[in-house]
Parts: C-alpha cells; structure tokens; sequence
C-alpha cells in the first residue's frame, strides 16, 4: 500500500488518480476525509501537525508521497512525517520539494524550507527519491478572472524565463519512483519543455481563446505589499527576483528520461484549460 500526502491539492489528486487507475492499492491522506469526499483511492485522516495521526495514516504503507504545502513549517511537517514513517517502517518515500531547493541563510524562504525538509528525508533510514518541480503551469489559473475581464496579466519577472511544468507530469514520476525501481537517492528536477516568460504563457493562453492577451509590467515592492500574510509576501518577492533575474531559467530531460516521452508543453495546457479563462455568457 502507498500512502499519499497532500492528496486533496494540486499533484495529489492526480497521483491518487493514476495509482487508482493502475490497480495500485493506495491510501489518501487529508485532515478531513468528510470534506475531501472524493477522493480516488480511499481517504484517511493525517495532519503534519499531529504526530500521532501520521503514525496511524502511515501503517502498513510500504511507500509514501510526501507533499507538505508551503509555509513556515513545512520543513517541522516534513521532519514529523519522516519520524512517522520511521516508526510505522515505510521503506520509501518520495518527498515533492521544489527547484533551486538550497540553504539561501534564509531559513523562512521557500529554498531552504525545502532544503530542510530534503534533510530530513535523506537522513531517514527509508529509500528515498526527491522531486524538485520548476514553476507549475497550473499557478496560471490565478490569472483566470484577469484574462476573462479583458484585463492584462500582471507580470513581476520581467523577461525572466522559467521551465513551466506539467502537474501530471510531476504527478507521473512521483508515481514512477513510487512504484518502480532505479530511483533511490536520486534527486530530479521537473521542467516543462520549454523556457517561458510571463508574456510567453500570455501568448499561449491567447492562443488557445482565440484573442490577444496583454501583460502589464508590475514592480515587485508593489505586488508584494498587495500579499496581506507577511512571511509569504517576503517568500514571493523573492521568489519573484529570483526569477527575474535568469535564476530559474533551466529546463532539464527529466520527464524524458525517466517516463520515455516528452515534457507536456504550457501551450498543451493552455489548450486543455482554456474554458478557465473563457468567459461562458455570451
Ligand atoms: N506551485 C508551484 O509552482 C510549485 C513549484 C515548485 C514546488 N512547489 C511545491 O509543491 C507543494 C505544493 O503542491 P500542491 O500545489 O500539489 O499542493 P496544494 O494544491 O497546495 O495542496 C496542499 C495539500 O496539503 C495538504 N495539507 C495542508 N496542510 C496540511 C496539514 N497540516 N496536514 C496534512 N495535510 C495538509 C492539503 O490537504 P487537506 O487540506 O485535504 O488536509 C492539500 O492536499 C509545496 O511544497 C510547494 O512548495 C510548488
């Protein structure tokens, strides 16, 4: 049995759907399986934040996805799932960090949370494999309302470009390190195909509704003071620099080289997606 954490977000719901669809015996992990309700493979209560609810959701699992959501804590989350899963004897787990995971001397932003939490994952006595997902092209549903109102898109990276990835496709390794072999000890970092900027995806979702989509230029300092939760706003901005200034501009064969296919590009999802950003009256 493979134990999925965070099965009601983003890459969850979709691992949860592939194990589901492969026959795979998995158990989805949430705080509140009344609510998540569907969820595609049988729910089970957990919280990072309870020790004891992690020991429960984790027996009998042989592997597990580790999705901790981002924040403050995420890497005490991963640190109270790993001493968990030690307990309940999990052989391997799959830890979804992000890229450019790193020790920045900033312990509060998103790279060295991670770095944290990769730690502890590294040094559990369980197999291990860690994903290092770029820029989910799914954070462009954000722009949704935007786009519907004939409004430009809000650009704070400038020309900076990035890797835009798939969900399924991050969710698709998660599952192959989860079920197959060759994978122990490795660390991946997950990319689109291509390198986009801001006014790139703009294009792209113009492309698939059939009308231009415009950018505006939009100073980090602006957008930032528009974020209410500060710990978060200081992570965005900079997040945002980062970007902006050709940090993450990497594209890697990891889709390739491990699923023996092709990254899904943005312009794909665009495609796939474009009823969000299409106004459904007249
Ligand atoms: N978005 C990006 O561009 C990006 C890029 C690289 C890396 N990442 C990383 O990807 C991760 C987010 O993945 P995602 O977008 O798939 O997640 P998501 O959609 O934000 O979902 C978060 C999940 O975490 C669960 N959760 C939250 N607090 C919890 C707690 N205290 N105990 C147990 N479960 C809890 C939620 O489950 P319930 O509410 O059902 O309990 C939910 O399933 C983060 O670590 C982020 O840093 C994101």
């Amino acid at each position: 049995m493979i134990l999925i954490t965070g099965a009601t977000g983003t890459i969850g719901t979709e691992v949860t759907r592939l194990l589901a669809q492969a026959g795979v015996p998995a158990r989805a992990m949430t705080r509140d399986p009344a609510r998540a309700g569907g969820t595609a493979v049988p729910a089970v209560r957990g919280d990072f934040e309870d020790p004891r609810s992690l020991e429960a959701a984790a027996a009998g699992a042989r592997a597990a996805l580790l999705l901790t959501g981002f924040g403050p804590r995420l890497a005490e989350h991963d640190r109270a799932f790993v001493a968990a899963a030690e307990k309940a004897g999990v052989e391997t787990i799959v830890k979804i960090s992000a890229i450019g995971a790193q020790d920045t001397g900033d312990p509060g932003d998103v790279a060295s949370l991670h770095a944290a939490g990769e730690r502890a994952v590294t040094g559990s006595r369980a197999a291990w494999t860690i994903l290092r997902p770029s820029m989910f092209a799914t954070n462009a549903l954000a722009w949704a309302d935007i786009v519907k109102a004939g409004q430009p898109i809000p650009n704070m990276t400038g020309a900076g470009r990035q890797g835009i990835v798939d969900p399924r496709d991050i969710a698709a390794l998660a599952v192959a390190a989860l079920t197959g072999s060759g994978h122990e000890g490795r660390i991946y970092e997950v990319t689109g195909p291509d390198l986009l900027t801001v006014a790139d995806q703009a294009e792209l979702i113009g492309k698939a509704i059939g009308r231009r989509v415009e950018t505006v230029d939009v100073p980090i300092e602006r957008a930032a003071a528009q974020i209410p939760d500060a710990a978060y706003a200081r992570a965005a901005a900079k997040g945002w620099a980062f970007i902006a200034s050709g940090g993450n501009a990497v594209v890697t064969t990891a889709v390739r080289d491990v699923l023996g296919r092709e990254a899904r590009g943005f312009g794909q999802w665009a495609e796939e997606n474009k009823a969000a950003f299409q106004n459904n009256v007249g």
